[in-house]
């Protein structure tokens, strides 16, 4: 993914017009992906090789009409190959191109899309209540967006947090890295850990290390729960339902971490200071958040105009829930986050030396 700038405003009207077509039809392809990834079309023809619509129905237990339709729109889309488009309808033959599956089928791979499209469809849920947020200035809650936006995040961020966690963003710390490997065990807090595989990628790169995860929200504290057991490492890794803002959190942790979620908070102030408080004054907070730049500007690059994007279905309005509430969305600016930081007692602000296209990273000491 690179980041290109959107066409300025001095676009004619046609050329508008042109934009937006194109828009809607890469839109209604997206929501079509989302069809294949749920139904396991995608795994089935990675897994089963080239098929007929009757052999893919079959094997996905669906409809033979529908899914030729899906298939038609695939190649349509040349997104899937069509070995003999003369073929009557029923005898073409459709197969994943190689190397797709890292894009439709693979749960960590770092080129997965099908997780961001789940994501995406999961933002309009309440799309409703959103307009309705919209004119009274409440919130959508968090649980309301449902599964799809739960599971899509954990998805999107999951290859990352498989392969880049451990491996560069904690190495960026090499004190850190040190001591969650050393004993006594470490301690580490995963705060807003969604449905947990931030939690349980640590587990594993860190063997010795224990973990808490601690979020709001049940549904994703329960999946969390099923994950981290399935994973093998619940004897390490414990998920509570819990307010990480509490001002009555107790324990000692040699690190907090906050991955995507402080600029989804009514009150970052009261979290990072709860967060600040956890590690104590020998302990290090990092925080993973949004690489947005420093001002807004008209006629962003592709990655300010996502920020917005979520911004405006999803990431406001569940800021907005509480109140008061800081209101900062998803376009968490440098300025914005260190004022934050400041306001909740740490003294110390480094952003770490990690590549990243969409994050930036911020370790923090009291
Ligand atoms: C965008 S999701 C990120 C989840 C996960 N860290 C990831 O990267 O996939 C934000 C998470 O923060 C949680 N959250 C928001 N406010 C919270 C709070 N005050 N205490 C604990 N969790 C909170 C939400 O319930 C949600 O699971």
């Amino acid at each position: 993914m690179s980041a290109t700038t959107a066409p300025s405003t001095s676009a004619t009207p046609d050329d508008l017009a042109g934009r937006m077509f194109s828009s809607v039809i890469n839109a209604m392809e997206v929501f079509c992906v989302y069809v294949g990834d749920q139904l396991g079309f995608y795994r089935a023809l990675h897994e089963g090789g080239a098929m007929t619509s009757t052999e893919l129905a079959r094997r996905a237990g669906t409809n033979e009409r529908y899914t030729r339709e899906w298939l038609e729109q695939q190649a349509t889309a040349g997104y899937l190959a069509c070995d003999n488009p003369e073929a009557p309808a029923g005898e073409r033959s459709f197969s994943l191109p190689e190397g797709y599956e890292t894009v439709f089928v693979e749960p960590e791979s770092l080129s997965g899309m099908a997780s961001f499209v789940q994501l995406l469809v999961g933002t309009l849920a309440p799309v409703h209540q959103l307009l309705e947020a919209f004119r009274t200035g409440d919130g959508v809650p968090y649980a309301d967006y449902g599964e799809d936006l739960h599971e899509g995040q954990a998805r999107a961020n999951r290859p990352a947090f498989t392969h880049l966690l451990a491996q560069e963003w904690i190495a960026a710390m090499p004190d850190i890295a040190v001591r969650l490997h050393a004993d006594p065990p470490a301690r580490i807090a995963d705060i807003g850990m969604g449905q947990g595989w931030s939690s349980i990628a640590l587990a594993k790169a860190f063997p010795r290390a224990r973990i808490d995860g601690l979020d709001l929200d049940e549904a994703s504290v329960a999946a969390a729960r099923e994950n981290v057991r399935a994973a093998g490492v619940a004897e390490r890794v414990a998920m509570h339902v819990r307010d990480a803002g509490d001002p009555e959190l107790a324990g000692h942790y040699d690190l907090a971490l906050a991955v995507e979620c402080i600029h989804d908070m009514a009150d970052p102030v009261g979290v990072l200071d709860a967060m600040r408080r956890l590690v104590g004054p020998d302990g290090t907070v990092l925080i993973v958040d949004e690489r947005v730049p420093d001002a807004f500007a008209p006629n962003g690059d592709e990655i300010e105009r996502m920020m917005y994007g979520f911004s405006v279905l999803h990431c406001l309005p569940v800021g907005m829930v509480d109140t008061p509430s800081v209101e900062t969305g998803t376009v968490m600016r440098r300025a914005t986050f260190r004022r934050y930081a400041e306001e909740a007692g740490f003294s110390q602000v480094d952003e770490l030396p990690v590549e990243h296209e969409t994050f930036r990273f911020y370790r923090l000491r009291g």
